[in-house]
């Protein structure tokens, strides 16, 4: 080797040693980098059907709700929807995924309330948290694992309070309620999806309260519409053709039902005042509707506070505190209580309403 190859030789070797220098100088800053960012808590929720009024407007609350305690904690808050479709092999499905991509929380509403089982060992296997809301597992499912948790609302206490808003009127106003005067109640119910328990327990207890109370009542007819506007009017339409003024009280299992009949009355040019109608949701047409009497009332269903919860419990289990710390937690679930709504309560409501949100 002459000198000037020995001299090409050693400046390559020293540019070659600089540049990895440079480069493992870069890795090591990225990773610095990295690692100095706030920390990211990603959520995967999972919607039954984005459809749905009361469902859409919670995870809606939920979104907002995250944004705003990004910047109060210091941590990022990634937030993944998706929409079930109302099948349980899609959302099963989905929540394979988000278990793939290794979220640190699941939360679930899930279609087919009798297959959690799956769901949970799933999660469990990959220990990731999972949070029920809205749709209640079977029990014994919920307690398959100690980190599966249920966010609700009680049933029962929905029914009861849309039974107690009937008593009330029937006992206040016999004369507008009582249309044929025959002191019996005749009533219909509009049902939501089969199988749900919200279905069942309200339906069960919206006019056993009426009667434990020592009032007669007759259904006259009732069916499900599955949640749902158009289904709704769709059956109050062809009710109106068989009873008409007969029909003294709806109990809608929801509040697009119950407006599925207010599009009845209008469509049909129904004079006011219509039949007693109740929903349960508190959803804002509702409130209109409970504001300008076409609708006797509605029971609040405390999907900001559902939010909420779900939320505060996510970041519980993230941060690896013990969630019992800032819930009451009874056989892994958590309860928001539900409320009546109406006219006596809908301005005082409203303005509660205003100043949460301001
Ligand atoms: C609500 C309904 C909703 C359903 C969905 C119920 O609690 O009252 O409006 O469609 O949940 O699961
Ligand atoms: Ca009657």
């Amino acid at each position: 080797m002459n000198r000037k190859t020995r001299k090409f030789c050693f400046l390559l070797v020293i540019s070659l040693v600089i540049l990895v220098l440079f480069s493992l100088f870069a890795i090591l800053t990225a990773k610095m980098k990295k690692n100095q960012g706030p920390p990211t808590l990603r959520i995967g929720v999972a919607m039954y059907s984005q459809e749905d009024t009361f469902i859409r407007s919670l995870v809606q609350n939920f979104e907002q709700m995250a944004q705003q305690r990004e910047s109060q904690e210091g941590i990022r808050i990634n937030i993944n929807l998706v929409d079930g479709k109302s099948s349980q092999l899609i959302q099963n499905e989905q929540i394979e995924h988000l278990i793939t991509l290794d979220y640190d929380i699941l939360c679930v509403n899930i279609v087919d309330r009798t297959a959690a089982s799956t769901l949970i060992d799933q999660a469990r296997q990959a220990e990731i948290p999972i949070i029920f809301f809205n749709r209640q597992p079977v029990m014994e499912d919920l307690m398959r694992w100690e980190y599966a948790y249920y966010v609700g609302a009680p049933a029962e206490q929905s029914g009861s309070l849309q039974g107690q808003i009937a008593l009330d009127l029937w006992n206040d106003q016999r004369e507008r309620i009582d249309i044929n005067g025959d002191g019996v109640l005749q009533y219909v119910i509009l049902e939501g999806e089969p199988g749900h328990q919200d279905t069942l327990i309200r339906t069960e207890k919206c006019i056993q309260l009426v009667t434990d109370a020592g009032v007669r009542a007759e259904k006259l007819i009732s069916d499900t519409a599955n949640w749902n506007r158009e289904q709704a009017a769709a059956k109050m339409t062809s009710w109106w053709q068989e009873f008409g003024s007969q029909i003294e009280v709806v109990f809608a299992n929801n509040d697009d039902m119950a407006l599925g009949v207010l599009d009845v009355m209008q469509q049909l040019q129904v004079e006011p005042p219509y039949p007693v109608i109740i929903g349960v949701d508190a959803t804002s047409e509702a409130l209109e509707a409970v504001a300008n009497g076409t609708m006797s009332g509605t029971v609040l269903n405390d999907g900001v506070g559902i939010a909420q919860t779900m939320l505060e419990l996510s970041l519980s289990l993230y941060y690896q505190q013990d969630p019992a710390q800032k819930f009451t937690i009874e056989n892994q679930s958590i309860w928001l209580p539900y409320r009546p709504i109406t006219q006596k309560e809908i301005e005082q409501f409203l303005t509660q309403q205003e100043n949460a949100a301001s």
